[in-house]
């Protein structure tokens, strides 16, 4: 048995944002705009707005959302009233508006809708329609049911969950994604990797995310370095299409290690989130494998057999191989260490500690002690990928 959630209404493609604009216009006529620090992006979306007489406030986030901010937005989001969130940006953009159309209507403290930190209580209105339009090919927030806000007390990054909170509407037009650096585009790429990695492999998978996991990394593994270096529109197109898989991915089964470490370390360390995981992903692979392998979990090594010949686009590719196409791949798009962070400097043990009681790492296929997660940061930290100069550069060059 199985049951799979998804947003209700998905539009896909180049140019897509400009020729469904009116979608706006079925949920009321205040809009709580939500967008990045570089207003000039949702200029498309405020001259609408105008041109049709409809009013907007505008939420500009400039760093990852803590329940702080969330908090202190959302008293104004209540005085102004809105009809709808519409958010546009990055992760971070969309998991603020996420977590601002359900505080609109479910007040009181924050805490109490928050887990591992908080109370995890259900949250009880209906939130505000959202509609979610990216600008990366990265997280897949426009259809993921969780916001991930930083809990700046406690130093973990924790989500309000709740299938509630799926946008109503995810507007996801390739072409926002065009002009992106390659370095970020790279790191936002390999989050969605480790996305559709680690849904695959999971404690609970099902025959659904399976599938999309399956397409999700060929379209990824095809379109990496292409679509990271330059505008190319299939390959941009390929990767914010393998994104949005890697969500829906995620919604409906579960994550692991490398997402529980991850969300230990992220209120710790300033490294942005798609950094920690895609450093972490070869390492919590190759430790979920040895696993495996002790366990006589072979049902499990097929499935990182099967991830490694996606990626290499080669029948014959043997688990080991997708652990080294990852590595490549950190160096090709030049994925900066968890050491340049200062992971060195926090203490292992705490973060171990941390990620147990993350969701996400419930998620691992095998469990795994806090000590193996302490060992995992070891790698992390002292054994990472060499980086020399002549790795680095040249990212036209194919796997
Ligand atoms: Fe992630």
């Amino acid at each position: 048995m199985f049951q799979f959630m998804t947003t209700p209404r998905i539009i896909f493609g180049e140019g897509c944002l400009r020729s469904s604009l009116s979608t706006l216009n079925q949920f009321g006529y205040s809009v709580l705009l939500v967008t990045g620090k570089d207003l000039s992006r949702s200029e498309i979306i405020t001259s609408y707005l105008k041109t049709q007489g409809m009013r907007y406030q505008h939420i500009s986030v400039t760093n990852e959302p803590n329940i702080a901010m969330v908090e202190e937005s959302a008293v104004v989001a209540r005085l102004f009233k809105p009809d709808m969130v519409v958010a546009m940006g990055g992760g971070s953009v969309l998991d603020m508006g996420k977590a601002l159309a359900a505080m609109v209507t479910n007040t009181g403290d924050l805490y109490d809708y928050v887990e591992v930190v908080g109370r995890n209580v259900p949250i009880k209105a209906q939130p505000i329609p959202m509609i979610a339009i990216p600008t990366t090919a990265s997280t897949g927030a426009e259809v993921t049911k969780n916001a991930v806000l930083k809990s700046a007390q406690d130093k973990v990054k924790v989500s309000l969950r709740s299938p509630d909170i799926l946008p109503n509407v995810a507007i996801v037009d390739p072409t926002l994604t065009y002009g992106t650096d390659p370095r970020t585009s790279g790191r936002g790429a390999m989050d969605a990797f480790t996305h559709l990695m680690e849904a695959y492999v999971c404690g609970e998978p099902n025959p659904l995310t399976d599938m999309i996991c399956e397409e999700g990394l060929r379209r990824l593994a095809r379109s990496i370095l292409p679509g990271c270096r330059q505008d190319n529109p299939r390959a941009r197109a390929d990767l914010s299409f393998a994104a949005m898989l890697g969500g829906m991915a995620i919604t409906n089964a579960k994550l692991g290690a490398a997402h529980g470490l991850a969300s230990a370390l992220g209120g710790k360390i300033l490294a942005p989130h798609s950094v920690i995981t895609a450093r972490l992903a070869p390492v919590v692979m190759s430790e979920n494998m040895r696993a495996a392998k002790l366990n006589g979990r072979n049902d499990l090594l097929t499935r990182y057999r099967k991830i490694a010949q996606l990626l290499l686009e080669d029948t014959e590719a043997q688990m080991e191989d997708g652990v080294e196409w990852v590595k490549r791949m950190l160096e090709k798009l030049e994925i900066p260490t968890l050491s340049y962070y200062g992971l060195s400097d926090t203490p292992f043990d705490v973060i171990a500690k941390d990620a147990m009681k993350s969701v996400a790492i419930q998620g691992n296929p095998l469990p795994l002690t806090q000590e193996r997660l302490v060992e995992v940061l070891n790698q992390v930290c002292y054994n990472p990928v060499n980086r020399s100069s002549s790795q680095m550069g040249d990212l036209s060059e194919m796997h």
